[in-house]
């Protein structure tokens, strides 16, 4: 009897359209049946940074830089730290228990940064005049409690931004590269800008409803899990609506998770592959703890590297990730670790968790 052929694995950049498959839904549609008026949403511009607590700065300092960040500036009690990207800083640092203070996101207008103030859990406004780029902050507290801030106003950043070569790629069927060699130096693999941070959450319906009508935030995929015949959304993907400007497949992300809320991790956007690699080698040599990595995330696509900070957040390097804009459908998905990834070591528990 004849072996069934084993078919060769095979990898294709294809539509957005094609590649979410049959169970697909538009934003609009999505956004009638929600009930969201997307002119009432505030809007949000971008993602800016992150901003955690940290008993020791030294510590977290010395991971930062082997990550691949730039100390901007720093105080006793904080430390601001920056990318080559156009951003001013992509994290901030302050002294003090380990604590999540929260994503920053950018306001599109003062408009919209006057109505976050207005929300009925928003704090004080904040004069950001001590961190680089200025501005003001305000930190409204989502349904589960954690706080989510409003930045707006920096000042335009001086700094030209200057993006790492290309390296030319020889494929089987196509040498671009003739009498030019690849060369690569060692070190930690430079963090370009803030590209995601994730939630998990205990009150996914609440979480996902709050985020979605207050601001400019759409499902771009929605994970379901089977129950009792009917599908149960855990898991959403969600990237800012910026109409046909092309964004990242997603900025935040909210992902059910029974045992507790927590921040699940967040993530910087590097170079390419050899790059993340390069870094993944880096971070091991130092001895940090890898939590899971280097591999390609399905939703997403990115080739995703995730870490261990010396505080015990997790953190992530990605590359080569997807961009939709409101023309992109809402994929429907089976949430399984088949959605996490095409390659890569195994899902530890660690991640789930
Ligand atoms: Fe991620």
């Amino acid at each position: 009897m004849a072996t069934p052929a084993i078919k060769p694995n095979h990898g294709a950049t294809v539509p957005d359209v094609v590649a979410v498959g049959d169970a697909q839904e538009s934003q609009t549609s999505w956004l009638n049946k929600q009930n969201i008026n997307p002119e009432a949403r505030i809007h949000l511009a971008k993602l800016s940074h992150m901003r955690y607590q940290h008993p020791d700065l030294d510590e977290i300092s010395g991971f930062m830089l082997d990550f691949g960040m730039q100390i901007v500036k720093q105080t006793e009690n904080e430390v601001w730290y920056r990318g080559y990207g156009p951003d001013h800083y992509v994290y901030y640092a302050r002294k003090g228990p380990k604590q999540f203070l929260g994503g920053v996101f950018e306001a599109q207008t003062q408009e919209d940064f006057d109505r976050v103030t207005k929300l009925p859990t928003a704090g004080l406004v904040q004069d950001l005049s001590d961190a680089p780029g200025g501005g003001s902050s305000v930190t409204i507290t989502d349904p589960e409690g954690y706080p989510c801030n409003i930045i707006f106003g920096q000042k335009p950043t001086d700094v030209q931004v200057s993006h790492q070569e290309k390296i030319v790629l020889n494929y089987a069927g196509e040498k671009s590269r003739r009498r030019e060699f690849n060369r690569f130096e060692h070190g930690p693999a430079a963090v370009h800008k803030l590209g995601h941070f994730g939630l998990c959450t205990q009150k996914f319906d609440a979480q996902l409803e709050f985020y979605t009508s207050t601001f400019n935030i759409v499902p771009t995929d929605l994970l379901y899990i089977e129950k009792d015949g009917e599908k149960m959304i855990v898991t959403m993907f969600a990237h800012l609506d910026l109409g046909e400007t092309h964004v990242d497949h997603h900025s935040f992300f909210l992902s059910t998770n029974p045992g507790s809320a927590h921040v699940h991790h967040c993530s910087f956007e590097v170079h390419d592959f050899d790059t993340q690699q390069l870094g993944h080698q880096w971070l091991a040599k130092k001895g940090y703890k890898s939590v899971w990595g280097v591999g390609r995330h399905v939703l997403g696509s990115q080739i995703f590297d995730y870490w261990w900070d010396t505080t015990g957040n997790i953190v992530e390097h990605y590359a080569d990730g997807d961009l939709v804009n409101k023309e992109s459908p809402i994929g429907y998905v089976h949430a399984g670790s088949e959605s996490l990834a095409v390659w890569g070591p195994e899902v530890p528990a660690a991640f789930l968790g």
